[in-house]
């Protein structure tokens, strides 16, 4: 828990510039704008990634993950991300 509030110490300031959209909890506030809470960490790191080198293009996104470092991408990932867990889905779609 101390580690964990470390941590999020550390990402928050970097968060603050996403907090108008995502929302600082990730939750977006606007219905075209994806929620990050909870998403899987590697997911968020690879479209970070992929925004950066404009594989994934959105003017707007790619202009913001172009200016994060790496780093900086790992720390945000993992600040709104949740580490993958197998098995974790018990909902089925019956
Ligand atoms: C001005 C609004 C705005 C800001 C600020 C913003 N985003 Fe986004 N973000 C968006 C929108 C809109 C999309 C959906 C883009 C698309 O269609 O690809 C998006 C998409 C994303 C995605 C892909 C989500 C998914 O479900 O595929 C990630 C990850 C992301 N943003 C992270 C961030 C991070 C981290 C920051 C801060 C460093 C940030 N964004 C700042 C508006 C914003």
């Amino acid at each position: 828990m101390i580690l964990l509030l470390a941590f999020e110490v550390s990402a928050e300031p970097l968060a603050a510039r996403c907090q108008s959209c995502h929302g600082l909890d990730g939750i977006a506030r606007n219905a075209n704008t994806p929620h990050l809470k909870d998403q899987h960490i590697a997911y968020l790191r690879q479209q970070l990634l992929d925004y950066r080198t404009r594989k994934r293009r959105h003017a707007l996104m790619s202009a913001i993950a172009a200016s994060l470092t790496e780093q900086q991408i790992d720390k945000l990932a993992k600040f709104y991300g949740q580490p993958h867990s197998q098995g974790a889905h018990t909902n089925s779609l019956k």
